[in-house]
């Protein structure tokens, strides 16, 4: 059985007041993740401040970035090595908004992801179509493309291990979520694109969440699709009460 996870993912909000702040509004109120996990991903400039703040509650860390070298001249980088050695446990790669702001490409994501296996963290791969290519019909292909390229060179050990996240663009902060049926179809077609880059065991194991404007009102909806293991969450991730809806949505 998959443990659902509840991921947070703040982008570039909050300094390490705020998370702190946060830290102390949801503690003592999240479950046991046992059932739920729950991780925040949160800027570089509060890790510090939410991996201490988690020690103590069911919390699991990550950070939104990372490069895909260890140290060196990288000006204005974040290394994965120290991310371990700070004691996060995920890393976000791949979000829609460092491919389309940042240039990030399918080969730096692929990197970035052996960088985070090599160093001991686990990745939160992100996936996601256009409107246009949405409408065009190439969804499927699309997203199975950036699964396909992300994961090459990884042991299927590592994808039982790791977290693929669907997010459609043009649900992403829009208020429009995918229905829980498109939202199902295409992560059950990225379960499958992984049985047929690993195998069944691999496909079964790898968590797949959907993240585009999920909040408290539609996460159970989206919760109850055979092939959804939880929700990437922007917007409604900040507030400490929301996130404690999310978490709890059973
Ligand atoms: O990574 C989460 C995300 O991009 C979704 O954002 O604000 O639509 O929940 P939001």
């Amino acid at each position: 059985m998959r443990t659902p996870i509840i991921a947070g993912n703040w982008k570039m909000n909050k300094n390490p007041e705020e998370t702190q702040a946060f830290l102390d509004g949801v503690k003592g109120k999240l479950p046991d993740s046992s059932k739920v996990q729950t991780v925040i991903a949160a800027p570089a400039i509060d890790l510090f401040t939410l991996v201490e703040g988690a020690k103590d509650q069911p919390l699991q860390t990550a950070a939104e970035n990372c490069y895909f070298e260890d140290e060196g001249a990288f000006t204005g980088e974040t290394s994965p090595k120290a991310l371990k050695e700070m004691g996060l446990d995920y890393v976000v790669i791949g979000h829609s908004e460092r491919r389309g702001y940042f240039h990030e490409t399918d080969q730096d994501i692929n990197k970035k992801a052996k960088a985070i296996f090599k160093n001991g963290l686990l990745p939160i791969i992100c996936c996601g179509e256009s409107l246009e290519q949405r409408e065009a019909g190439q969804t499927n292909d699309w997203v199975a493309s950036q699964v396909d390229a992300a994961l090459a060179g990884l042991t299927a050990e590592q994808v039982k291990v790791s977290v693929i996240a669907y997010e459609p663009i043009w649900a992403i902060g829009t208020g429009k979520t995918a229905t829980a049926d498109q939202a199902q179809e295409v992560v059950a077609h990225i379960r499958k694109t992984v049985a047929k880059l690993y195998d069944e065991a691999t496909a079964d194991a790898v968590r797949i969440l959907y993240g585009g404007s999920v909040k408290p009102s539609n996460v159970k909806e989206l919760m109850g699709k055979e092939d959804i293991d939880g929700g990437l969450v922007g917007g409604a991730s900040m507030d400490p009460e929301s996130f404690i809806a999310l978490a709890n949505y059973q």
